[in-house]
């Protein structure tokens, strides 16, 4: 029987915090976090446990897709609640007999830590007694190249992950820092974006009244305009910076 605790008081870091400090051990030797990714996003995730299939999903298709956010300039840390020599063996056991939906071969070069005392996964919000008092749940933390949280999401024990929405946040959290917008439900590079909410009755007028060329609105507080895919790419990819 699983053993959970919901009364345990547990922190959790927010957006908009500083990413909590840490060094740890793993499978890439000790990193120390976040300052060792001053200047990178990165993406530190954590999993339920290794050698267990969503997991195993999981490593193969973030290790397919590294060269996709490397291409962003982001980085990718793992964590799970397991000891270096297991991350070893089931990193091993991956490369050498997992085949799975086409890929195989996959060697993960992203460090995973071990977090044996559980004290990462805690400071960080991964472990969600309700869920399980044992294994961290699937956190995701996306965090700036200032050290800065800007994005979280987790999902349960049971959920994998959609590596596409992971690139996606990205891509979008870089565009609406490089051009000053927001961007919409389920947007793509190339997609129209939002321009800032009118901030006065002047703009609101304004904005109704003399429409700006290559702007939308919608409504005074729903203006959008299009920036071409080529453009948002050549700015938010690593090769751009
Ligand atoms: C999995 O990765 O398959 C898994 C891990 C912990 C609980 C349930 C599923």
């Amino acid at each position: 029987m699983e053993n959970k605790n919901i009364d345990a008081p547990l922190s959790m870091p927010r957006i908009g915090d500083r990413a909590p400090a840490f060094k740890a051990v793993t499978t890439q030797g000790e990193i120390v976090f976040p300052d060792q990714y001053a200047g990178s996003w990165v993406i530190l995730f954590s999993h339920p446990a290794d050698f267990t299939p969503v997991c195993t999903s999981e490593f193969m298709t973030f290790a397919s897709l590294e060269p996709k956010f490397d291409e962003l300039g982001c980085k990718l840390v793992g964590l799970s609640i397991d000891g270096l020599y297991s991350h070893i063996a089931w990193l091993r056991t991956i490369k050498e007999k997992i085949e799975y939906r086409g890929m195989k071969d996959i060697e993960v070069t992203f460090p995973l830590i071990e977090d044996i005392t559980m004290e990462i996964a805690k400071r960080y919000g991964m472990i969600q007694p309700g869920e399980s008092s044992t294994k961290a749940v699937r956190a995701v933390f996306v965090i700036d190249p200032h050290g800065i949280i800007r994005t979280i999401i987790y999902y349960p024990l049971s959920l994998g992950r959609n590596f596409d929405e992971l690139l996606r946040v990205v891509q979008a959290l870089k565009t609406a820092d490089a051009f000053s917008i927001a961007t919409p439900a389920d947007w793509r590079p190339g997609d129209d974006v939002i321009v800032p909410t009118a901030g006065s009755c002047g703009v609101a007028r304004d904005r109704m009244e003399h429409q700006e060329a290559g702007v939308t609105c919608h409504d005074w507080f729903f203006c959008t305009k299009k920036i071409e895919r080529a453009v948002v790419l050549g700015v938010i990819n690593k090769a751009a910076e």
